[in-house]
């Protein structure tokens, strides 16, 4: 992958639907990241953030109003101006750098938390971005990670298809250069449909030390809906509905500690 300077078709899409979007009606998805980390770790105005994949900015955006220290890694330079424009809106300026994960130069054993959500999918070279993750943190430090759920019944990737992430990969390539033109393979392809298991192996390859699972962090007076927190309770309990919640989860979730 790389870093396109003429926006892909995908991007000017993302960014017709995305453009005003208004941080108040982010507060909430920005609590149910800090929420699961700051049970491994406190964050105060000197905790070094990173979020990879900044997409419009709110994230960093919402940090940088809040006296928090967060910087973003983006491959689009469209998206970082959309955050800068947003950024505008509301007197803050966002600290996101461009640049594509797989070979841009992190610090090592620099940050506190890395933030990584709904990204790790787009990055071509996926375990390489895992790899430099881990060796980003610092030791303690925490990775909140969300990406796409192979077996979901529904896709926030491609809704044109039911079971869409069940496809094989050159088949859901194949679909969405029909359906987007060629250009989706520069920037917006899931290149990846990913498995829990799939993850926690890659996880515990990069040597994390504690990685828990979407059930694990699961905090039951924070799930949306009365089923979804009896399917939580029950598969807190038993292995088996454990293992049903992970495989059709709508998505992949992670908390882990390097
Ligand atoms: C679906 S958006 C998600 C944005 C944001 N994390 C959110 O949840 O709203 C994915 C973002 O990751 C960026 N991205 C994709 N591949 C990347 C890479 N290899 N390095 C850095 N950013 C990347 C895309 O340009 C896009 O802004």
């Amino acid at each position: 992958m790389k870093v396109y300077y003429e926006a892909p078709a995908d991007v000017v899409r993302y960014i017709d639907v995305h453009r005003n979007i208004a941080l108040e009606d982010k507060i909430q998805h920005f609590e149910n990241y800090l929420r699961p980390i700051r049970n491994f770790k406190e964050i105060t105005p000197t905790t070094e953030i990173l979020e990879i994949g900044t997409g419009t900015g709110w994230f960093p955006l919402l940090c940088k109003l809040r006296g928090l220290r967060c910087k973003g890694l983006e491959i689009s330079p469209q998206l970082i101006e959309v955050a800068r424009d947003t950024g505008r809106r509301y007197g803050a300026e966002p600290d996101i750098e461009l640049g594509n994960l797989e070979d841009y130069r992190l610090p090592e054993e620099f940050y506190d938390v890395v933030i990584a959500s709904s990204v790790f999918e787009h990055v071509e070279d996926w375990r390489t971005g895992i790899h430099k993750v881990y060796k980003t943190l610092k030791k303690g430090g925490v990775l909140y990670f969300e990406s796409t759920n192979k077996f979901s019944f529904t896709s926030g990737e491609y809704k044109g298809i039911p079971l869409y992430g069940w496809l094989p990969n050159s088949w859901r390539y194949a679909i969405r250069k029909r359906a987007h033109g060629e250009d989706i393979m520069k920037l917006g392809i899931d290149f990846h449909q990913f498995t829990h298991s799939g993850l926690r192996k890659e996880f515990e390859r990069a040597g994390f030390s504690r990685i828990l699972d979407r059930i694990d962090v699961a905090e039951e007076e924070h799930v949306s809906t009365g089923f979804r927190r009896n399917v939580v309770r029950l598969a807190k309990r038993f292995g088996p509905i454990r293992l049903l919640a992970l495989t059709f989860a709508e998505a992949t979730r992670f908390i882990c500690i390097r």
